[in-house]
């Protein structure tokens, strides 16, 4: 006990500067900007890891070499990875779903938000934890996806419906609603991928539950959502930063290239599952 308390004490010493470097940049520039970079941060954060996630799935076309990765990946050490990537995945979404608020829904009461953020975050990030640790719930795949998919058609076919008298560009107005769409799309794929190990690593299963034609259609959605909107992100950071008109038809050029690449990666293993 005292040498948990100890360990405490430690970690708030080493944590206690960052929090204090933080708090005094707020204080300056205001939380809705160190916001905003934190969602640019986890944005990369969630493309790269992206990537990794279709390469390492297009390898259930050969279920002996999948079952293999995920033996490495079933390390302590990549589970506890797998479980930081709550912090990203949640603090995007629901930081994202703020963002669509403000400009698309016109909602300005953004400090109260900014708290929901963080409440629901840590509602989500607890929930995932206790669902790792028990790892024994079972639901049936098709009726978890009909409800979760019927809410982010909703939520979807709401901002579609504001964003239709906006005078953006069509590209922009898509990557707010694929935002939108990914709001519930993807923190209920990671819960439900967490609710037993044999959901998200185990290659018969995995094969069984995409053999399904609905489970292939909201893939299908998951996967265009991801790329369309990540593409677009990485294109518009971009812009922040290069200045030449020929560097950001180059940017787009490849970022379109290897967008297509992932698509068709994840097309095959959609279709030939
Ligand atoms: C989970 C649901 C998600 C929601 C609600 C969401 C929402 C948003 C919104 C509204 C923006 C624009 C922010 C701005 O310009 O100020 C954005 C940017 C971005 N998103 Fe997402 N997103 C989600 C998931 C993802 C995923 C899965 C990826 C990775 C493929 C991703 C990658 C990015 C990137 C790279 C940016 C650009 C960041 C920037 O411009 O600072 N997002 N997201």
């Amino acid at each position: 006990m005292a040498d948990a308390v100890s360990v405490v004490k430690r970690m708030n010493l080493k944590v206690q500067p960052l929090v204090e470097f933080f708090e005094r940049l707020a204080s300056i520039r205001g939380w809705p900007f160190l916001a905003s970079w934190a969602h640019r941060v986890t944005g990369v954060v969630l493309v790269v890891y992206i990537g990794f996630h279709i390469i390492t799935l297009s390898s259930l076309i050969d279920p002996v070499k999948f079952d293999a990765k995920m033996k490495i990946l079933g390390f302590v050490l990549f589970v506890f990875l797998e479980f930081l990537l709550v912090l990203p995945v949640i603090y995007h979404a629901l930081n994202g779903g703020r963002v669509i608020l403000y400009e698309v829904f016109e909602y300005r009461r953004d400090q109260m938000v900014l708290l929901w953020v963080v409440a629901l975050g840590a509602l989500y990030t607890f929930l995932l934890a206790f669902f790792m640790i028990a790892g024994n719930q079972s639901v049936s795949a098709p009726f978890f996806w009909v409800y979760t998919a019927a809410a982010a058609g909703c939520v979807t076919y709401i901002t579609v419906k504001k964003l239709r008298a906006s005078g953006a560009s069509v590209f922009w107005k898509f990557q707010r609603i694929s935002g939108a769409f990914l709001f519930l799309m993807v923190p209920a794929h990671m819960l439900f991928m967490h609710l037993n190990p044999a959901m998200g690593h185990d290659s018969q299963v995995i094969i069984a539950r995409m053999g399904n034609l609905f489970i292939k259609i909201v893939d299908l959605g998951l996967v265009a959502g991801v790329l369309y909107h990540g593409g677009y992100g990485l294109y518009s950071i971009g812009q922040d930063y290069i200045t030449s008109s020929r560097a950001k038809t180059g940017m787009l050029a490849v970022l379109i290239c290897i967008a297509l690449v992932f698509a068709w990666k994840g097309l095959k293993l959609i279709v030939l599952i």
